[in-house]
């Protein structure tokens, strides 16, 4: 019998047990008839990491491709051989591609998968008060991009639990982005929320539903959108809020699948057909689902 191992992709990260991108991957990797399976690789430290890492190198590896979540975005960086353009201007990587030279080189698709998202639902920066909630690593990826965009918005305000956490994401920025329309804030109600026409969570908080809210839901209004990042629950307290004020609003398992699509496409080279693309968002909304529950 002539068997060829399959090539392994994987996501690294801690803790990476509830990630929903082994279904995503596999998914297209099925329908595409592909020899390869898409793994969990639970790291627990930086040394975890480094052994990984450096084990990447080896020509008997069969790891040809990786995501990377909380909290090695940016530890990963000086592991790498190549990092592209944009996740350069972030300062993060949450997809790598190995080579078969062995070469690491490093992307990020969150900021992308976010903009495809807000594009497939027809929201035009151009000119648009924008607020948001968080400065960590998803922030960080999702203000470059809408800082990069040539029309973007006419105002960012961010608020963060740990104000020197903003400042240093800010000032990171600016050595490589244009920055200017980005404004810090103390307090939650300086979003302006009222006057806003998007507002993106991009904390954690909402993933436990006893969590209070960080803002003032009674500025949530219906001329905006709410985008939570979150999709595990599907509709988080502050979506809820928002919908009962008439509010649009959206979580963030559609950013998930479009990062994911590019992801794929940086590891194959193979842009999914949109047949392909269907099975597997159908498989990422049911797998939500079950997550859910
Ligand atoms: N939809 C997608 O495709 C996608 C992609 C990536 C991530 N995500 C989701 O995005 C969320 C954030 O991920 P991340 O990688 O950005 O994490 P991170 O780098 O650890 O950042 C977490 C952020 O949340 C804030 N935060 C955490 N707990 C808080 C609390 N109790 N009260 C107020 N603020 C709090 C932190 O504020 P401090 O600075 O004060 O700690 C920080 O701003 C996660 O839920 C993740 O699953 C979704």
């Amino acid at each position: 019998m002539n068997y060829e191992p399959p090539a392994i992709y994987g996501i690294i990260g801690n803790p990476v047990e509830r990630s929903l991108s082994p279904v995503m991957h596999n998914t297209a990797f099925k329908a595409l008839k592909v020899n390869a399976v898409y793994k969990l690789f639970p790291l627990a430290d930086a040394q975890d990491l480094k052994l990984f890492m450096e084990d990447l190198k080896e020509q008997d590896n069969p790891v040809f491709g990786l995501n990377v979540t909380v909290p090695y975005k940016e530890d990963v960086l000086p592991y790498l051989d190549s990092v592209d353009a944009l996740a350069d201007k972030i300062g993060a990587v949450n997809t790598i591609v190995i080579d078969h030279q062995r070469k690491l080189h490093g992307f990020n698709t969150d900021g992308p998968g976010f903009m495809s998202h807000l594009t497939e639902l027809g929201f035009d920066f151009k000119g648009k008060r924008l607020a948001v909630l968080g400065a960590g690593g998803t922030a960080r990826a999702i203000i470059s991009v809408l800082c990069l965009l040539p029309e973007g918005p006419e105002s960012i305000a961010v608020y963060n639990r740990t104000r020197g956490n903003a400042d240093v994401l800010l000032e990171d920025l600016r050595q490589k982005i244009p920055v200017e329309k980005v404004r810090i804030v103390d307090e939650p109600e300086d979003l302006n929320i009222e006057l806003a026409d998007l507002l993106i969570n991009t904390t954690n908080v909402g993933m436990k539903d006893s969590e209070a809210l960080l803002i003032d839901a009674g500025a949530l209004h219906k001329d905006m959108l709410v985008y939570d990042v979150i999709y595990n629950p599907q509709e988080t307290k502050l979506l809820k809020e928002a919908r009962a004020r008439g509010a649009r609003t959206s979580n963030g398992l559609g950013m998930l699948f479009f990062q994911g699509m590019l992801a794929f496409w940086h590891w194959s080279d193979v842009e999914l057909d949109e047949e392909i693309k269907k099975i597997v968002r159908k498989s990422l909304g049911e797998a939500s689902l079950r997550h859910g529950s």
